[in-house]
């Protein structure tokens, strides 16, 4: 009888509890007040969860230019609704030597902290100063705190005089010896010839712009990072003049790259790379490359960070699934067994009133993930708030 009564009271505790429980809403496209009531100033960015508390770095956008006048931006936050801004965690440098002077580019940052070292290990795109987008280099800095200071280390292309696992074998290289670098390159050979067509495609797909930066290293631009269940980290990043994916093997104390990586999707243009994996097969999702205008949405499966990597549909469903709700990608959080995409909407007119897009990932019958527009939902259920209710 004692046992039924107490069983009775937890049940009336419980349904009084789920009842009281606070919607946490994500409302994407609107303005987003951290806790001094100002909108979270993080874009292009990327989550990390530290010892239960979430960090969200993104790049400090001002009112009138995309350039780096600030650096990365830091929040803190215990629910992911309610921020509380850390400050600047990597700061441009005041120095006109330095390849982060104020004024640079430095687009989608990435944090990752390294169990072995105790250090929080971030890594993004960087343009050098009145270079526009000709440097594609990476620059990677270093903290003993999730919100810094981030102490600068350097920048560069990637993996300079290492063949990719992708162009391996005799036939192969075979290939790669028969390229002529010049052949679509309109500024070194008057008679080159036009991009896009079959023959190019094969080319970029053999290696030709890969052959073209071998000895300097691979261009880096849109980019994000990755840890496996194993605790390796990788770099994925645009190269070839954004034409190709790379995904490249990080050291084990994160700071530098280990020469293994692989191109995927050669020709495919491919920016804005986010990534995860559910149940053994790593998804990715990334844009295709129109500048700051939204375009839709790409997804690719593996079973292994290594390939093959599938091509899939759009994810996006809907109403405005051919551009993405408006937005980019920029990262995906797993959220205990769920996952959230998370993009960015560029107003590049006012770049600091750029907004995110925040949406729940779903799964059809057959495990694919796709995306549907929702105005309001709830973290607590990850459902569309009409449907919460
Ligand atoms: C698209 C990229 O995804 C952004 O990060 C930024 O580099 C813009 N292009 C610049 O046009």
């Amino acid at each position: 009888m004692r046992n039924i009564i107490s069983l009775c009271l937890l049940a009336v505790v419980l349904l009084t509890s789920c009842g009281n429980v606070e919607p946490r809403i994500i409302a994407p496209g609107e303005i987003w007040p951290d806790n001094n009531g100002v909108h979270v100033n993080a874009h292009g960015g990327g989550l990390l969860l530290h010892n239960g508390i979430y960090y969200w770095y993104g790049e400090n956008k001002c009112d009138t230019t995309s350039s780096a006048m600030v650096g990365v931006d830091c929040y803190s936050s215990k629910d992911l609704v309610n921020w509380t801004n850390e400050g600047v965690a990597l700061a441009v440098s005041d120095d006109a030597e330095s390849d982060i002077v104020r004024g640079c580019v430095l687009e989608r940052p990435k944090v990752i902290y390294n169990e072995k070292t105790g250090k929080f290990v971030m890594w993004f795109h960087l343009e050098l100063k009145g270079k526009g987008y000709s440097a594609a280099r990476a620059g990677v800095a270093v903290a003993d705190s999730p919100t810094g200071p981030f102490r600068f280390l350097r920048s560069g292309r990637v993996n300079p005089g290492v063949m990719p696992l992708d162009l391996q074998g005799e036939e192969a290289k075979a290939k790669w010896d028969a390229l002529d670098i010049d052949k679509y390159d309109k500024n070194r050979n008057p008679q080159a010839e036009e991009w896009w067509t079959p023959e190019w495609r094969e080319d970029i797909n053999n290696g030709l712009l890969c052959k073209r930066d071998f000895d300097g290293g691979q261009m880096a631009r849109d980019m994000t990072l990755y840890v496996d269940v194993d605790g390796k980290a990788y770099h994925i990043y645009s190269s070839e003049e954004n034409l190709t994916l790379n995904i490249a093997e990080l050291s084990d104390d994160y700071l530098s790259h280990t020469g293994k990586y692989m191109r995927m999707c050669p020709a495919g243009h491919n920016e804005a790379p986010a990534i995860f994996l559910k149940d053994g097969t790593y998804w990715m999702i990334t844009s295709g490359c129109t500048g700051w205008a939204p375009n839709a949405a790409r997804m690719f499966s593996a079973p292994s960070i290594w390939g093959p990597w599938t091509q899939h549909e759009n994810p996006c469903r809907g109403e405005g699934a051919e551009i993405t709700y408006g937005g980019q990608s920029t990262y995906i959080l797993p959220y205990g067994d769920n996952f959230i995409f998370m993009a960015d909407i560029w107003r590049p007119k006012h770049p600091s009133d750029a907004r995110y897009l925040w949406l729940p990932i779903q799964f059809d019958e057959n495990g694919v993930p796709f995306l549907e527009y929702m105005d309001k939902w709830d973290l607590n259920t990850f459902k569309a708030v009409e449907e919460a209710k």
